[in-house]
């Protein structure tokens, strides 16, 4: 029977997950795979914290290099978060022939060249499954089901907790601020939620999977990100009355090597499958030139889901003779457009005068924009009426112009949403 020793970075949800899944399925993973899983060490912050379940104390340290630099470790797991030292040791580790295993979205998004450089030259494997939609194996689908494919686009709900406001505020009538509150008594955004409700975590992702599907190096940093702090209840009831719903989405198109990487709110048909993933979960619907479109769905976190990516991607670790690596061949080939094309929902408070209504779709209309539908609802306050909009399809750079070219004096814009028509 093979033995895989491996070494915990980390021992909070995700890292106490691992250990309990290991322990529960150690003999029937030995059973299947061949293999005993055995955890000979984790590091932690402090030795003395209450865990959840009853570690031998003795596997405990606060010293790193009894991790990485353990001769008896084949495996180092990393579930530290964050970026730092998170990204060093895992560093550290691959230089040092190990096999990383990482649950760490940012560090990995962040890092990723230096650790797959290392890792190829150590030949040791580096293994991510668990980094981007918690138990939903989109990476492996994507590198090892997909490669009869050419993927043109993927659009994906990969932010549980944003998810689960939006519903909660499009479901309960909800402002933003008490979705928030909900989901922070549950559990569900973390104390400082910055990173999911400002769409850091999506774009972490969304560089991951976007590079996998175009074989480039999609950066963290060419990403556009708006969060979703600004939605507010009015436009929830908008996107209804013109057939959406507003959802966090993670968008990658290629067409013909210019790529778009972008995570912001977007009015999706309410009919479209993804419309319809609620709550925490996550979704990610995919379309290769081949398969056409595909959508995977499950738990995005949590600290089994996301165990099953880990211990999945360890046992996997065991099984390829040699380890395979992305090949990014169309590096420097690729260009990250930000001059996209899409819909959008404007929503102005117009002065209450005669004539405004065709000002504004001039203004529209000399920038290229031209108008699909509109509404104007509700009474007059301050002599201003809510004024709605969805505009065909437009380039990027011409509705900037356009809601430039708007004056104060003839109407403010209180809100801008891209809408993807599915
Ligand atoms: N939570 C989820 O549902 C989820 C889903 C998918 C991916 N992930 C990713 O998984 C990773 C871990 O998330 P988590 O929720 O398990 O985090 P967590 O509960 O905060 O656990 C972090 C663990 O790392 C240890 N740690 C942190 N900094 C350390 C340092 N400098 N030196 C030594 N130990 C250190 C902590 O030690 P102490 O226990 O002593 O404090 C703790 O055990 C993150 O990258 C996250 O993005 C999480």
């Amino acid at each position: 029977m093979k033995k895989l020793s491996l070494g915990f970075l980390g021992f909070g949800n995700i890292g106490v997950g691992v250990w309990t899944l290991i322990n529960d399925m150690y003999d029937e993973i030995a059973t299947n795979n061949g293999v005993e899983l055995d955890i000979k060490k984790i590091l932690v912050k402090d030795i003395n914290k209450e865990r959840e379940v009853d570690v031998d104390k003795s596997l405990l340290t606060t010293n790193p290099d009894d991790v990485i630099n353990n001769p008896e470790i084949d495996v180092v797991v990393e579930f530290l978060g964050g970026e730092q030292p998170a990204a060093e040791y895992m560093l550290r580790a691959l230089k040092n022939g190990k096999t990383v295993v990482t649950a760490n979205k940012m560090a990995f998004a962040l890092h990723w060249s230096a650790l797959h450089n290392a890792a190829k030259e150590t030949k040791s494997g580096l293994y991510y499954e668990a980094a981007v939609c918690g138990a939903i194996p989109i990476i492996n689908a994507i590198t090892e089901s997909m490669q009869g494919n050419r993927i043109d686009h993927l659009y994906g709900i990969v932010n549980g907790t944003t998810n689960d406001i939006l519903t909660r505020m499009e479901k309960n009538g909800l402002s933003y601020e008490e979705a928030l509150k909900i989901a922070m008594d549950l559990g569900l955004a973390e104390p400082d939620p910055s990173s999911d409700v400002d769409g850091h975590d999506a774009a972490y992702k969304l560089s991951i999977l976007a590079s996998l599907c175009f074989k480039t190096n999609v950066k963290y940093s060419d990403i556009y990100i708006e969060g979703i702090s600004k939605i507010s209840k009015t436009d929830m009831e908008y996107a209804h009355n013109f057939g959406y719903r507003i959802k966090l989405l993670a968008i990658a198109k290629n067409d013909g090597g210019r790529i778009e990487a972008r995570v912001h709110p977007t009015f999706i048909p309410i009919e479209h499958p993804l419309a319809n993933i609620n709550g925490s979960m996550n979704s990610v619907f995919i379309h290769g030139h081949a398969c056409e479109d595909m959508m995977f769905m499950g738990r995005g976190a949590g600290s089994l889901p996301t165990a099953s990516a880990v211990v999945s991607d360890i046992i996997r670790s065991t099984e390829h003779k040699s380890h395979v690596y992305p090949n990014f061949y169309n590096n420097g080939n690729f260009v990250v457009d930000e001059n996209w094309e899409s819909a959008y929902y404007l929503r102005f408070a117009a002065k209450d005068t005669p004539g405004v209504l065709s000002k504004i779709s001039g203004c529209l209309g000399e920038n290229n924009v031209s108008i699909q539908a509109m509404q104007q609802k509700g009474t007059s306050t301050n002599a201003r009426v809510p004024v709605m909009f969805i505009t065909h399809t437009a380039c990027e750079k011409d509705i900037q112009k356009a809601i430039k070219a708007i004056s104060d004096d003839v109407a403010t814009l209180e809100s801008m949403i891209r809408v993807e028509n599915l």
